[in-house]
């Protein structure tokens, strides 16, 4: 598996067959557990099941059978996993609490919702027999519920095309409707998926975040996530932000229908790092699909914005080999070059971050270039110089986001994706690239004016190859 082209060596990949979103994503007993939407028979998309795998440190996945499988009622897309730790729904039967899939039936376009449940930490599922437990008022897209627990009872998000729906239950078998949210907010080149409603303490006190994906209609083509920050009073989102204002989570092309896991203190996202552009095209074999970096979810003010700040879990057992430098200058006539692991990690900290550079990712002949221009305030991934684009014509382009200067950055680069947070996680930027060799260049150079900097270059090890890394318990 390791040797693989394009295999993934530290991000989540299925063994074989097409994935696309995580679903399911619980914390119970020690495990991160990882359901995702996969066509266990083919490397496109198709008749969807649950994939299932499980963590206890969101580095290492053990890869565990299909969890659901489609039914009478239809496919199974998307949805949540909850514990019921007070059994409000009445399916625990001993001392073991029982966790509860919520997911949507889709058949022959008509969506539904509908539950499951599992009395063995997730290792087999039954669906309810009175199944679908939220039927469908009369709307084409009616998908992907995401459920928490809201002090005294449950709360589900839905994603209903233009808008997001909320619905209240005591027990999880019984919905009602209590309000929608979003016709006239936000983006809407495409249709409204994956919903997540997220509680967030600050110190301003509580504040609430609803997630939505959107394909297409993202800010640079195809796939994307924008979020809106707010208050919920348990009945309506109220946003704090005005109609036409659009925030993105990630400004890539490769990051989508992230969500966060259920039953843990703090906001912990994944997303699937593909677009619905071109996702069925990947060249990857024999998989197609893998999952970002599970990301730390926060919020900072910037400039009188509530802003979503995202910050990649450490990987720390997985660390080989650091390089720490002391002050370096670059000049105008001297890029600073390295060769680089196609599993590496590159952080700087600039001295001033409004200095323009390129920074390239280079193979034979082709490559990567990541560039910052201070005077136009944007940063852009450019895709054109990849020798391997031709399996889609949406996929070589040049992405861009607004961004005023670059004090840090922090990449990580695993076979074929780089992710890119920007100034602690303030803006990022998620992004797929197929680079022949077996390792990369990496070339930073200043352009105008010279650029001081601090850099940290990590080699990272294979999951599947785990070497004990130097640096346990030093980080
Ligand atoms: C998002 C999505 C969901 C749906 C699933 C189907 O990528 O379109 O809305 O539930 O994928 O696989």
């Amino acid at each position: 598996m390791s040797h693989e082209k394009f295999r993934p060596q530290y991000h989540f990949s299925p063994r074989k067959n097409w994935i696309n979103d995580p679903n399911g994503l619980c914390y119970f007993n020690g495990e991160y557990h990882l359901f995702y939407q996969y066509h266990p028979h083919s490397k496109v998309w198709g008749p969807m099941h649950w994939g299932h795998a499980v963590s206890t440190d969101l580095i290492q996945w053990e890869h565990l059978p299909v969890a659901l499988y489609p039914d009478e009622l239809g496919q199974i897309f998307s949805g949540s996993v909850v514990v019921d730790h007070l059994n409000t729904s009445g399916l625990q039967v001993d001392q073991r609490k029982v966790m509860v899939a919520i997911f949507t039936h889709h058949k022959e376009g008509h969506e539904t919702q509908s539950i499951a449940y599992s009395r063995d930490e997730g290792r087999t599922w039954e669906k309810y027999h009175l199944n679908p437990v939220l039927d469908n008022p009369g709307l084409k897209d009616f998908r992907d519920p995401k459920v928490f627990w809201n002090e005294t009872h449950w709360v589900m998000s839905l994603a209903c095309g233009d808008h997001i729906r909320f619905y209240r239950s005591e027990d999880l078998l019984n919905w009602t409707y209590l309000s929608s949210f979003g016709h006239e907010y936000g983006a809407h080149g495409g249709v409204w998926e994956c919903p997540d409603l997220i509680r967030f303490q600050t110190d301003a006190g509580e504040k609430w975040v609803l997630i939505v994906s959107i394909n297409p209609g993202g800010p640079n083509g195809g796939s994307a996530i924008q979020y809106f920050t707010g208050s919920f009073d348990g009945k309506m989102f109220k946003p704090d932000q005005s109609k036409e204002v659009v925030k993105w989570a990630d400004y890539g092309r490769d990051f989508y229908a992230a969500v966060t896991w259920s039953n843990l203190a703090e906001p912990l996202w994944i997303g699937w790092m593909n677009n619905w552009q071109y996702a069925n095209e990947g060249p990857t074999h024999p998989f197609r699909g893998s999952m970002s970096i599970p990301r730390k979810l926060y919020l900072k003010e910037v400039e009188g914005k509530t802003m979503l700040v995202q910050k990649p879990i450490e990987v720390t057992p997985l660390l080989k080999e650091r390089t720490e430098s002391e002050c370096i200058c670059l000049k105008p006539e001297h890029a600073f070059s390295r060769v680089i692991q196609r599993q590496s990690s590159f952080q700087a900290t600039i001295k001033s971050g409004f200095v323009a550079f390129d920074l390239s990712i280079k193979g034979e002949g082709e490559q990567l270039t990541i560039n910052f221009n201070p005077f136009k305030q944007c940063l852009k991934v450019d895709r054109t110089g990849l020798k391997l684009v031709q399996f889609s014509k949406e996929f070589a382009s040049v992405d861009s986001m607004s961004v005023k200067y670059v004090n840090d950055f922090h990449l990580f680069i695993d076979e074929c994706s780089i992710e890119i947070f920007i100034n602690q996680g303030t803006k990022v930027m998620t992004e797929l690239f197929y680079m022949n060799g077996d390792s990369f260049t990496l070339e930073w150079k200043a352009n105008k004016t010279e650029l001081q900097a601090k850099y940290r270059l990590e080699e990272i090890s294979s999951i599947y190859e785990p070497a004990l890394s130097h640096f346990e318990g030093r980080v």
